[in-house]
């Protein structure tokens, strides 16, 4: 990815990539970031900074921090108490403060799919604490008991009801820490501080100021200049509207879909577009469908409140103005994970309770994690805690254990986290960080790559543990040289590396106890052009004596975009043909999709973070390592004979020809002999 971003710090959902269309997808992908620059950013427009204000707040103050120890509090409910103790819930704990003041919490709240996923999908480990910061505490508390009861319902998801808890007690009331954390959090970015609109006529004393929920963020890239706007009222929207030129138009829901609506006014030349819902109906997160979502429309629009004022002015003929603003608000959401810690609830892109499951899920991914790392193994420890940028990245010579040839097994359990403790210090984008071994200056080993991680845009929190057994080879001497790096240009990450080296003997299965003996390094990838394929020729080779086994490994991904999306959001195919009849075969066929890469947080991808985390790509996730792929040839070659292999990528069953800005692959691919 990197190449294209390092400079746009400025972008607010930053647009590069909107390409490849699958029968599969929604919508076309797009990467995007949430304010690179903060400080920058602040000063240019007032309607979005990520967690600035709290950034100058810390520098100076203290307060509760993510990895503080959650202490037991007890909170009145509609079933009698909520007890928290440490380790009494087995499980993790979110907290969500709801507000009616914030049009993401109302259609957070409102929307069918967003409770749907809440009952159908919050991780059996985790339990919900709801929360109201307002004097309506107690109706508030009985409105979310009814709409998840209603959708458990429907769902035939009753017994996740046992899991979820309301208090009455306003937050302001509580009377324990979870006040304190909520505020000290507090936030002005995407999914938390209110969204308002603010009008402005001229028989009016005081501006009328409203929630609004802006469309979602990957439809429509328009933005709210920090300016007034003049509003007109322009019906249902459905038909183009001359007089709306150069103004926000002011129509209703209904009559045609948000998309219809939004193009008829923007080639009536409105400046912005505000819908208001009809009595009675909630606010609804304003999106496109199928291939409307092709189209790019060029201007803002967001969604609101049939304000009575504003439609009694505009009726009668009086000028009404409209300009945009966010006001900071305590947090909406905090979590206790399953280690009893404080933790952040990261970004929600889109008011769904969908996050609050991607957060639980890795809550569980990580307790498993952590009683893996518990099992017995020989850790060398490579890198604790150590800061990786620049050119240099991250470098330490270690000892390694004497013998290392009697271990079979190989895994690197890494971790990226950030200079200070909250994700507000955590380096944006996602890029590839490498990881290079050295351990004999002489040897065709040296600087081969070991292992390779994404980062995690904005968040911390990343762990993994990646099985690289078959290099085992690459360690021929007892010091090694590991150097960890990513972009040059990118914000500092801290590393922790340990290698954790192991016997494979549980199974008793005599393919487990093989050895890794001999790697011979293949094809690299390279620029993902009409050219691409050109540059790989055959190698021949032999099988030595004595292999029991022979596997292919490669560690592929697609970065870059040319008009198709090539090679990150595009569905790359990689082909290893061995002795011109085997054609084994990886595809990448989640990249491009809406999901892909959420679907990969029980595995480990970080969730939550402030880039399009979500969108599968190729061979890779944000926040996630990349696993190797390994094959088992050894059928396919002769023992006697040389036999041969040739390495191919494919962008839709042909050579990739793109028009513009080719993007590149990048691999490492090993013959791995066994005995
Ligand atoms: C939230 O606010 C909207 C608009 O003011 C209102 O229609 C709705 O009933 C409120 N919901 C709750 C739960 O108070
Ligand atoms: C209302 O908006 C118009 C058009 O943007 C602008 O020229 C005018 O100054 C605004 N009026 C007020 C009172 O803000
Ligand atoms: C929808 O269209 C009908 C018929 O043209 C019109 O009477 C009605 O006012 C429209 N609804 C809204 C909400 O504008
Ligand atoms: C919108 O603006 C364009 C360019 O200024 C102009 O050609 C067109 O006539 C305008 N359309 C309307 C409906 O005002
Ligand atoms: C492998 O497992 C067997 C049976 O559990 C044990 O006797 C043997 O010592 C193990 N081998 C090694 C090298 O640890
Ligand atoms: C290998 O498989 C791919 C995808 O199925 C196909 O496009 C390609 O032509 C095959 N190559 C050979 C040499 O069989």
């Amino acid at each position: 990815m990197a190449l294209l971003r390092s400079k746009s710090s400025l972008l607010w959902f930053l647009v590069v990539v909107t390409v490849h269309v699958s029968a599969a997808e929604q919508r076309p992908m797009r990467r995007m970031t949430l304010a690179e620059d903060d400080v920058v950013w602040e000063s240019k427009r007032n309607t979005f900074s990520l967690r600035s204000s709290k950034t100058t707040h810390r520098a100076n103050a203290v307060g509760p921090e993510p990895g503080d120890v959650a202490a037991a509090f007890r909170v009145p409910t509609l079933d009698g108490e909520f007890i928290y103790q440490p380790g009494n819930l087995k499980g993790s704990l979110v907290i969500h403060a709801f507000t009616n003041k914030s049009g993401f919490l109302e259609c957070m709240w409102s929307s069918e799919s967003s409770l749907s996923s809440l009952v159908q999908d919050l991780p059996d480990s985790t339990h919900v604490l709801f929360l109201s910061q307002d004097d309506s505490a107690v109706s508030d508390a009985l409105w979310m008991q009814e709409q998840v009861q209603r959708a458990a319902v429907t769902h035939s998801k009753k017994e996740v009801l046992s899991r979820l808890h309301f208090s009455p007690v306003p937050l302001f009331a509580l009377g324990n820490w979870i006040p304190s954390v909520l505020y000290y959090w507090s936030c002005i970015g995407h999914n938390c501080g209110f969204s308002q609109a603010v009008f402005t006529s001229k028989g009016w004393k005081m501006p009328v100021i409203i929630k609004r929920l802006d469309a979602r963020y990957d439809w429509l890239m328009g933005h709210w200049d920090h300016k007034s706007y003049q509003l007109i009222d322009a019906g249902d929207g459905c038909n183009a509207s001359p007089s709306v030129s150069g103004a926000v138009a002011w129509v209703s829901e209904g009559n045609c879909s948000f998309f219809t609506k939004v193009q008829s006014m923007a080639k009536s030349n409105a400046s912005g577009v505000l819908v208001y819902a009809l009595a009675g109906n909630p606010i609804q997160d304003m999106n496109c469908v199928g291939s409307e979502c092709y189209t790019p429309l060029g201007i803002p629009a967001a969604m609101v409140h049939l304000e009575p004022s504003v439609a009694q002015a505009l009726r009668s003929g009086q000028m009404v103005n409209v300009s945009f603003q966010t006001t900071p608000s305590p947090n909406f959401f905090i979590s206790v994970d399953r280690e009893g810690a404080l933790a952040e609830m990261g970004c929600f892109l889109y008011p769904t309770f969908s996050f609050f499951n991607w957060q639980a899920q890795w809550f569980d991914f990580y307790a498993d994690l952590w009683t893996k790392l518990q099992s017995p193994a020989k850790v060398v420890s490579v890198f604790d805690k150590v800061q990786m940028q620049g050119d240099k990245g991250a470098v330490a010579t270690v000892d390694l254990p004497l013998g290392l040839l009697d271990f079979n097994t190989l895994e690197l359990d890494a971790s990226l986290s950030c200079p200070g403790r909250g994700d507000w210090s955590c380096a944006p984008w996602d890029h590839t960080v490498q990881l290079f071994v050295c351990c004999d200056h002489l040897s065709p080993y040296c600087n081969m790559e070991l292992g390779r991680w994404i980062t995690a845009f904005h968040r911390g929190t990343g762990r993994w543990l990646t099985d690289v057994s078959p290099l085992i080879p690459l360690l021929d001497s007892n010091k090694c040289t590991f150097t960890m790096k990513t972009v040059p240009w990118a914000k500092p990450w801290i590393v922790s590396l340990n290698l954790r080296f192991n016997l494979r003997n549980q199974t008793g299965n005599g393919v487990d106890e093989l050895h890794p003996f001999r790697v011979t390094s293949l094809y690299n990838g390279g620029t993902f052009d009409k050219n691409y394929n050109k540059q790989f020729h055959p190698i021949k080779f032999s099988v030595p004596t004595s292999t029991k086994k022979v596997e292919l490994y490669a560690v592929i991904t697609g970065h870059g975009s040319d008009e198709y999306g090539c090679g990150e959001f595009c569905v790359t195919s990689h082909h290893f043909l061995i002795n011109s009849a085997y054609n084994n075969t990886l595809t990448f066929d989640t990249a491009g999709t809406a999901l892909g890469c959420a679907m990969r947080v029980k595995e480990g991808a970080v969730p939550n973070e402030y880039g399009t985390w979500l969108y599968g790509r190729g061979g890779w996730c944000d926040g996630l390592q990349v696993d190797p792929w390994r094959t088992d040839i050894t059928k396919q070659l002769s023992s006697v004979d040389s036999n041969t292999i040739i390495y191919f990528g494919l962008f839709d069953g042909q050579d990739p020809n793109p028009s513009r800005e080719p993007g590149c692959i990048t691999m490492s691919s090993f013959l791995v002999f066994y005995k």
